[in-house]
């Protein structure tokens, strides 16, 4: 059973995908992590984001791991542990430049594939649905208006002892979500077989009951053509 989570940036992908494979005991693969590895990995060693060869000549030297702890997961870059350094500003705001690269595309889905042929997974970023996993048996369109995921991830940048302004944070999310969006290789776009859910106004709890139950309707649906029931 596959699970594939898409939209833009601050929706509560992450949070929601990770709570329902805890619930479901599935492995969790949070693709947005793996951009912001490689953009780290640029801006450490000085390559600009936009350059396209000098990025992909390092990635056949680049290792990304998960690995899980008692409260989620770490993600190591050659061994170490970069879970805070992947989340900071510069990293946010670069990662869209590095995901346009189709180089980089093509080599981190083919790494998400092999992820995914290990088991039953929840799956999160912006083209799961699409390219990645396009026969996932439940995909998720997650959305929220740029006012609500701007105020959530200030909220985060609070916890984190971040101050930057909601107005500020909305314009970084508006461009996020335009490059995403018109980017030429699998830009953000919702698959045609995926379920919206506007999370704008849901709690994470609702939203992940309504996943779950999706879920459950998905393998019922499935464990009827496997009988060859209708
Ligand atoms: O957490 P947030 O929504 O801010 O971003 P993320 O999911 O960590 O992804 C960071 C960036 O990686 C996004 O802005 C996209 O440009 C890129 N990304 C992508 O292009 N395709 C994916 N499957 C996942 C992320
Ligand atoms: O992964 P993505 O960028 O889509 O979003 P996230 O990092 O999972 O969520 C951003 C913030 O929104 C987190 O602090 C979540 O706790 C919060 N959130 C929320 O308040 N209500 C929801 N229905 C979903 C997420």
């Amino acid at each position: 059973m596959q699970i594939a989570i898409d939209g833009p940036a601050s929706a509560g992908k992450s949070t929601i995908a990770k709570l329902v494979a805890t619930k479901l005991g599935y492995i969790y693969c949070d693709t947005g992590a793996m951009y912001r590895t490689v953009t780290l990995m640029a801006l450490r060693n000085g390559i600009d984001v936009h350059d396209a060869a000098a990025i992909t000549a390092r990635l056949p030297q680049l290792r990304i791991d998960f690995k899980p702890t008692a409260t989620g997961q770490q993600v190591l870059m050659n061994g170490e542990d970069v879970s805070l350094a992947i989340r900071q500003e510069d990293v946010t705001n670069n990662a869209s430049a590095v995901a346009a690269i189709p180089a980089v595309r093509a080599d981190l889905t083919q790494r998400q594939r092999d992820i995914a042929a290990a088991g039953n997974i929840v799956m999160d970023g912006r083209d799961i649905g699409t390219t990645v996993l396009p026969h996932a048996e439940l995909k998720v369109f997650m959305v929220a208006s740029v006012a609500e995921r701007a105020r959530r991830r200030f909220l985060d940048n609070q916890a984190k002892g971040i101050d930057v302004p909601v107005s500020v944070l909305e314009e970084e999310i508006a461009a996020r979500d335009h490059k995403d969006s018109t980017r030429a290789t699998s830009p953000l776009k919702q698959a045609e077989d995926a379920v919206r859910i506007d999370t704008t106004h849901m709690s994470i709890d609702a939203v992940v009951a309504e996943i779950l139950r999706l879920h459950d309707e998905r393998l019922g649906q499935k464990a009827g053509e496997q009988s060859g029931s209708p």
